[in-house]
């Protein structure tokens, strides 16, 4: 007979109860597109619900779609019932769960649950990529906005962001007709332009740099309301230019900022609003001449760019509209 006794590793171990794997959030389209999860893996994640939706052709009862976030798009399958709460409004913020599974031949997700997610704290991943006529600039636009550092104005930002009202339009529309940045998605390639010149500019103290970056980002946020798709002015715009609307277009936000940082919210207004040859000579921010600077050399810019596109390398000058034409010092080396 034995007489060994049992350590503590050999005694039997009390029946655990078997729990659910945890569900691996999803960091965005891109990224679980790029990932090899097994089929049945659990995940979950906040997306957009995109609006073409359709019933599966075996069954009427089970949908096909999209979610989506500024990376991309999943395929995903869901059952009628789980989003009929769901479906109002265009592209609703849903936070998502599901499982991994083969979904129109690709990898996808059979979902099975799909809730309203009213709290955005990553609004521009929250852009679908799909409305965006020019994708990439939603990487830029993403990587802009993290530079904000000054704790009021990010949270300004965020709203502004997270305002669909606003940023749809923002991210598709041109930013005019035939002047410059006439191409769908012009507006935000623009605005980016802009921002990003300002904030080259370190020589500012940091939260003055930011509101410039702000203003340089926004200064032409009113034309989502005097501007459509095809660059032609929507009935608003006929009689009011788009500068007069800005404060009004941002009203609510601005609101929101008086309340976190009054000097702040005054100050960005003052950017937004200054322009140079017009009202007051001088601003009472010397970053004010950045931002209108900065929208002059993009502006300008494109301008050359189209100009320039079609004559040959050899060409030193060219006409970019009636009475204006463009210089360029062609080096030929020694
Ligand atoms: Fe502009």
């Amino acid at each position: 007979m034995c007489s060994e006794r049992l350590t503590e590793f050999d005694q039997p171990r009390p029946c655990l109860p078997q729990l659910a794997p945890k569900p691996v959030v999803i960091r965005g389209a891109d990224w679980f597109r790029q990932m090899a999860f097994l089929d049945g893996t659990p995940m979950q994640g906040v997306f957009r619900l995109s609006p073409q939706i359709r019933p599966e052709r075996a069954s009427g009862k089970v949908l096909i779609g999209v979610v989506e976030d500024s990376t991309g798009a999943i395929d995903v399958q869901v059952r009628e019932d789980l989003i009929e709460n769901v479906l109002a409004g265009s592209f609703p913020v849903v936070s998502v769960a599901g499982l991994v599974a083969e979904v129109k031949g690709r990898i996808g997700l059979v979902l099975t649950s799909v809730t309203l997610n009213p709290v955005t704290i990553d609004p521009v991943r929250l852009i679908p990529r799909s409305i965006c006529p020019v994708p990439e600039l939603l990487d830029r636009l993403e990587k802009a906005v993290r530079q904000f550092q000054t704790e009021p104005l990010c949270r300004f930002m965020q709203r502004v962001l997270s305002d669909d009202r606003l940023m749809f339009p923002f991210v598709s529309l041109p930013a005019s007709r035939v002047h410059h940045h006439s191409e769908p998605g012009g507006l935000l390639m623009h605005s980016l332009e802009c921002l990003e010149c300002v904030a080259q500019m370190t020589m500012f103290e940091r939260a003055e740099l930011e509101l410039g970056m702000a203003a340089a980002l926004l200064h032409d946020i009113s034309k989502v309301m005097t501007m459509k798709k095809d660059g032609t002015k929507t009935r608003l715009g006929a009689v009011m230019e788009h500068d007069e609307l800005t404060l009004r277009v941002l009203a609510a936000h601005l609101d929101y900022l008086d309340h976190l940082w009054l000097n702040g919210s005054i100050a960005l207004q003052h950017l937004l609003k200054w322009k140079s040859g017009k009202g007051r000579p001088l601003p009472l921010m010397t970053i004010a001449e950045a931002v209108n600077s900065a929208d002059r050399i993009s502006a300008g810019q494109d301008l050359s760019r189209r100009a320039f596109h079609l004559v040959p390398n050899s060409h030193f000058i060219t006409k970019v509209q009636p009475g204006r034409i463009a210089y360029r010092p062609v080096f030929r080396g020694q």
